[in-house]
């Protein structure tokens, strides 16, 4: 169930903490503090907090305490992004009353004032980490949907502006595959949550990939990317796959790195927007610094804005059907158990982000068949088939689905689960069994799955093709025919 508390924050204000649930009852979400923060107040409350509270919350609220270890709940993280969600009379209500068996009262020894204050400091915890988050970001402006936490950059890689831009044109230039027939939007098309439509890759050659395209959007917060590798963790190494990789082929760089750099250097757009994005380097121009603006770019692709968001946000209650409503049920539940790999706010398996630790990577076998998948990589005969659960949101632009795109509708998808997945596989996941579903509940299903399109995806102007639309669909060397967009 922990996946939907996480979802219902404000709705129901029963989940707060990716482990737990608070007892606070949801009165106490309409107890206001009655004092006004200051100086004087915060000095109080962090005298308090150091003598009772920090032995299992942390000096610093993280709550990675000696003793927070010994406990059987892990005491909350009170500098977690969903503590935002928690009302100040929740706080105040759990800080009386205490959780039963995991957290004292606190009214026999402090009174209303001190707990109130101590309202303040628990504020300023989450406060002062966001500061230390976003030093650790750069100063790239981000536009978090409303209750998603900042994903991780690495250090060698902060975000700004200037960065994201040149990552843009690159994204969108065809100038980074060989024949120039290619870019990175080829199979990452915007209107389709940057798929391509298409079964399995083919790229700039011909060749077939493996494997289908996968969606952008939200990718800043997986754990490993592509649809089977444990190792490829970085936006910015995985970039290199589609440009220098030759199995397949993509876009055909292989040993063509200096004819890359050297068709950028000559184009006037790039001689301002390279240093702009690089200052300190005398030559900006190298394949590290196109990696790195091309994940910062792909970093900026969040959503989270679609009916569903805005029902669970409690922000319109009639966003969705009441058959999406019944389908969530469904979703949600133990017959059908899709929750389970497709979970959190993502709907996809472990995900990554700024604060969290170490974030697993989880792979299943969903009952499809004894592909490959994990197994490339481990040679563990019980990873045959295993993959990554990819995210459900805007499962309806991204057809066709699975790994290598055989099945064509989301129809069929669910019919393929309702099966139990094929019964010759004997790798399936144990989540992965027949069960019951009427017609009815099927469409209910399919609502619910349709109201996680974010309908801006594909019209938001910074994802856009930034290039004027005849430099865009320059190809010198036409390709054939079928491989043209
Ligand atoms: C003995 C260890 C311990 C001490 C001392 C302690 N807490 Fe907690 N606290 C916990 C645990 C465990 C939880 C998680 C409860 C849960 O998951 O339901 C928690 C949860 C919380 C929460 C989140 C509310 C919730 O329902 O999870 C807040 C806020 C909080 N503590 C504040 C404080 C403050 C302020 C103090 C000091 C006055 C304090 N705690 C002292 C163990 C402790
Ligand atoms: C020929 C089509 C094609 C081109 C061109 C292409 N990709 Fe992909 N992309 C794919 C396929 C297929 C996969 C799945 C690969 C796999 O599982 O091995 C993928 C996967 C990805 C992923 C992993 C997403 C996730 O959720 O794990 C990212 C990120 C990505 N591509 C970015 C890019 C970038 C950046 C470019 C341009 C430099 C690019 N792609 C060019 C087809 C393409
Ligand atoms: C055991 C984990 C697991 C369970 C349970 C599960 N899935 Fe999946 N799902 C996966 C994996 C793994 C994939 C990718 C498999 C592949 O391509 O080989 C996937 C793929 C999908 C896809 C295609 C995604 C795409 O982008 O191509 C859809 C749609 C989907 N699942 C819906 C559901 C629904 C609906 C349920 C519940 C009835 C469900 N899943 C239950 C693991 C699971």
């Amino acid at each position: 169930m922990r996946y939907l508390l996480l979802l219902s924050l404000s709705l129901a204000a029963l989940a707060h903490d990716a482990n737990g649930r608070t007892s606070a009852p949801l009165e106490s979400r309409r107890i206001l503090n009655p004092l006004k923060p200051n100086e004087q107040r915060l000095f109080n409350a962090s005298a308090v907090f150091t003598r009772l509270c920090s032995q299992c919350h942390g000096e610093d609220g993280k709550s990675k305490t000696k003793q927070a270890a010994t406990l059987p709940t892990r005491p909350t993280d009170l500098t977690n992004y969903l503590m935002k969600q928690m009302k100040d009379g929740e706080i105040f209500w759990i800080v009386t009353n205490g959780v039963v068996g995991k957290m004292p009262a606190f009214s026999p020894q402090l009174t209303e004032e001190q707990r109130w204050e101590l309202v303040f400091w628990v504020r300023e915890l989450r406060t002062r980490q966001l500061y230390k988050e976003r030093i650790q970001l750069g100063t790239y402006k981000w536009k978090l949907p409303p209750g998603f936490p900042y994903p991780n950059v690495p250090s060698t890689n902060l975000m700004t502006a200037a960065k994201v831009e040149l990552g843009r044109h690159l994204f969108y230039d065809r100038r980074l595959s060989l024949n120039q027939t290619q870019s990175c939007a080829t199979c990452h098309q915007q209107a389709r949550a940057f798929t391509d439509g298409k079964p399995r890759g083919v790229g700039s050659t011909g060749q077939h990939h493996p494997r289908g395209s996968m969606s952008l959007v939200n990718v800043a917060y997986n754990t490993v990317l592509t649809w089977a590798n444990p190792n490829i963790r970085k936006l910015e190494e995985q970039a290199l796959a589609p440009l220098f990789g030759d199995h397949p082929v993509e876009l055909g760089l292989t040993g063509k790195e200096d004819l890359l750099l050297s068709r950028l250097q000559a184009d006037p757009c790039y001689k301002s927007l390279f240093p702009a994005a690089f200052p300190e380097e005398a030559n900006p121009f190298t394949i590290a610094n196109l990696t790195r603006a091309i994940a910062s770019f792909e970093r900026t692709l969040l959503s989270g804005d679609s009916p569903y968001d805005a029902y669970r946000r409690g922000d319109d209650p009639d966003a969705i059907s009441p058959a999406a409503k019944r389908g969530e049920t469904l979703f949600f539940s133990e017959r059908l158990e899709c929750f389970h790999c497709h979970g959190g706010f993502n709907f996809t398996g472990t995900l990554d982000y700024l604060g969290k630790g170490i974030a697993e990577a989880e792979f299943h076998n969903n009952g499809l068949s004894l592909d490959a998948g994990l197994f490339e990589f481990t040679r563990l005969e019980e990873d045959k088939g295993r993959f990554k659960a990819p995210t459900l949101r805007n499962i309806a632009l991204t057809a066709p689905y699975m790994h290598d795109g055989r099945i064509k509708t989301l129809d069929a998808a669910i019919d393929h689960y309702r099966a139990g997945g094929d019964p010759a596989n004997p790798n399936r996941s144990e989540f992965i069994k027949p069960f019951k579903l009427t017609t009815a509940e099927k469409a209910d299903l399919l609502a619910f799955l349709e109201s996680l399109t974010d309908p801006s995806i594909a019209t938001n102007p910074q994802w856009s093709d930034p290039w004027p639309p005849r430099r865009s669909r320059m190809t010198p060397s036409p390709a054939p025919a079928r491989y043209r967009e």
